[in-house]
């Protein structure tokens, strides 16, 4: 019997989405998982390289975990039920990253991760 899995993440380095590709490569080669993949979008884009103000001007939101605008999670991966949830996320200044934050207090994320099975792997500074 086949089963979908959603992989959710955002990431800025590539560095989660490195972490991304060396933990998912095995389900990738099995016939019966169907394998989804999700990157939350900000509306406004965070600056990478990130310049000194920009990064400090992130740690009021990050640790007070206050949401900011994400762009629409599309349709095909909203209206898809998923065995399983694959959620990958970056830790910024000790607290879960404003993104993740963000998706996580999304409506349309409540109605995406609601009645599935969720796993989170968290990656952070040079993992
Ligand atoms: C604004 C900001 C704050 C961060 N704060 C922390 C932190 O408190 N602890 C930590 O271990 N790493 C911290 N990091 C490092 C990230 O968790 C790490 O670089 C992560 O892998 C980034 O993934 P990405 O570049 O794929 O998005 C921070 C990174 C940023 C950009």
């Amino acid at each position: 019997m086949t089963s979908n899995v959603l992989i959710v993440y955002y990431s800025q380095s590539g560095q989660l989405k490195e972490i991304i590709d060396k933990t998912t490569a095995v389900l990738l080669q099995d016939a019966e998982i169907n394998l989804s993949t999700y990157k939350i979008e900000m509306e406004e884009e965070f600056p990478f390289p990130w310049d000194f103000y920009s990064f400090f001007n992130a740690f009021p939101d990050s640790f007070l975990q206050k949401p900011h605008k994400i762009k629409r999670i599309p349709a095909d991966i909203l209206n898809q039920k998923y065995d399983l949830i694959l959620m990958y996320y970056q830790v910024w200044f000790l607290s879960p990253s404003i993104p993740i934050n963000s998706f996580l207090q999304n409506q349309e994320a409540k109605q995406l991760l609601n009645g599935s099975r969720i796993v989170t792997i968290s990656g952070t500074r040079n993992m």
